[in-house]
């Protein structure tokens, strides 16, 4: 029984969990319903030369038998009911007061809440939350936990010597196995029982709007720009080198460029233009209009990709429905137009991070969580899908002020204000062509919303108090004191 860490489910991040570990020296046991997943684990262990064993267990009796006490227990299953299956099972196994459960599913974070009251007492709960795929898995992901702090601490070495690491003054990435003796891992306990799911959520919340940002920006080069995929991924390279720099963006030219080893074409053009979602994205939605905190750009993500299943009413509707007269861009004009986007694209990027650091904070204010948003930012500096060096400003801005918008932040105004006026022309043009914009153009709505003084709430209140009498403030009362105008007297 020298088992360290026991990892329940072999797919795709399972497997490449179970490696990680094993990579770094420790003795992993694996298990799933499927034996040749187990097996497969345990195969390319050996294959790659791990120095950690990898033992496949043929049940969960074994598998808690062989595990070292308190036994540590990592759940990679789906998101939902086969967690709580598996737990009861685990505890009709013999699962062990002082043993832990680590959950690492994109679960909700109130079914994490149900599970602490429901196991507490039985054995210690932990959610990990996991980002990064299966690459992240195998070399270092980003890792979000919340739950009982005391069993964190009994998992918090192997976390963090598992998890993405980066230089803790620079926030640069390091490669995996790095023993740079300043360095930082992406792995951390942020918060009690919910917390991590939902700061999880909130990462791929971003992580929808910057997608959905990259998708916009390609839909306006190929059709406003009228570039293939080959052109657009080079302009895509260019930016790489520049303020936005991301993981995001090297998947998108890795996409662009794809080709299909069966036709020999490229990839893109083959894949369906409807989009899944497994629900993170909306929940950061619901999140956010319960909150009563402005996401719209991370709303928008969502509302893209149901409006991109909706195939056969888009086809109809294209045929019914006049394109404007002019869509192309001339091609002199092709590179301003371009330049104009690479601004559009960092200030949205900026408006996309800037609504989900703030869904945290008030999440936080309202459970009475202590997320601390500079301990999260530095988080998903590497490993998770929404890296990008600017987190390392964003750790700056916290640092500096804690609880103020990212927005008051003077370095990233100055950043944010040097991409309006082009923001702006690129979606004039965009928009004129046609090209929806959901994302780029919610962006500059939530920054244009956020820097009006004298918005035009006060038309609003007029309105709600004519026909509902809910009545209003004045500027020349004082606060809190309501009134209501006779607008019917007479
Ligand atoms: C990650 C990802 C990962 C996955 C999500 C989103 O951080 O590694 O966020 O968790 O991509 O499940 O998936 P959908 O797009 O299917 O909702």
């Amino acid at each position: 029984s020298d088992v360290q860490v026991a990892i329940i489910g072999q797919g795709v991040m399972g497997h490449n969990l179970a490696l990680n570990f094993s990579s770094h020296g420790y003795s992993v046991a694996v298990f799933d319903l499927d034996d040749s997943l187990a097996k497969a684990t345990e195969t390319a262990a050996l294959s790659q030369q791990l120095p950690g064993t990898v033992n496949v267990a043929s049940d969960l009796a074994q598998l808690l038998s062989i595990s070292q006490q308190p036994r540590r227990i990592v759940l990679s299953v789906p998101a939902g009911k086969a967690v709580d299956s598996i737990c009861d099972s685990l505890l009709d196994s013999g699962l062990q007061p002082q043993d832990i459960v680590i959950d690492t599913g994109n679960c909700h974070w109130n079914d994490t809440l149900a599970r602490q009251q429901r196991y507490h007492s039985k054995f210690h709960f932990i959610a990990s939350a996991i980002s990064g795929g299966e690459v992240g898995a195998r070399h270092g992901p980003s890792l979000m936990v919340s739950g009982d702090s005391n069993a964190w601490d009994q998992i918090a070495t192997m976390w963090q010597t598992i998890a993405a690491q980066v230089d803790a003054d620079s926030g640069q990435p390091l490669p995996p196995h790095s023993k740079r003796s300043n360095r930082h891992a992406c792995a951390d306990y942020v918060g009690p029982y919910g917390s991590g799911h939902f700061v999880k959520t909130i990462h791929n919340g971003i992580e929808y709007a910057q997608m959905q940002m990259w998708a916009e920006a390609y839909q306006l080069l190929r059709q406003h720009g009228q570039m293939d995929n080959f052109a657009i991924a080079a302009v895509f390279r260019d930016w790489q080198q520049g303020q936005l720099h991301s993981y995001l963006l090297e998947c998108t030219i890795a996409v662009l460029e794809a080709m299909d080893g069966h036709s020999q074409q490229p990839l893109l053009p083959l894949i369906v233009d409807a989009a899944g979602q497994k629900g993170t994205g909306t929940w950061t939605t619901i999140a956010s209009l319960e909150l009563g905190v402005a996401a719209p750009s991370l709303a928008s993500a969502v509302y893209a990709r149901a409006i991109s299943s909706q195939r056969a009413l888009r086809q109809a509707l294209h045929g019914n429905l006049a394109s404007p007269a002019q869509p192309a861009v001339e091609l002199a004009q092709l590179e301003r137009f371009q330049s104009a986007l690479e601004q559009t694209l960092i200030g949205t990027t900026l408006a996309n991070y800037a609504q989900g650091f703030e869904l945290m904070a008030a999440q936080a204010q309202q459970q009475q969580w202590p997320l601390d948003l500079v301990t999260i930012a530095k988080l998903w500096r590497a490993g998770c899908i929404i890296r990008t060096p600017l987190l390392q400003q964003f750790v700056n801005a916290f640092s500096a002020n804690p609880k103020a918008h990212l927005f008051s932040d003077h370095t990233i105004q100055q950043q944010l204000e040097a991409t309006l006026p082009l923001w702006r022309r690129c979606l004039i043009d965009g928009i004129a062509s046609g090209v929806a914009l959901p994302v780029l153009s919610s962006g500059l709505a939530y920054v244009d919303g956020l820097r009006c003084a004298d918005s035009p709430a006060n038309l609003l209140q007029g309105m709600r108090d004519y026909f509902g009498a809910h009545r209003f403030e004045r500027h020349d009362a004082s606060q809190g004191t309501l009134f209501h105008h006779p607008w019917h007297d007479s």
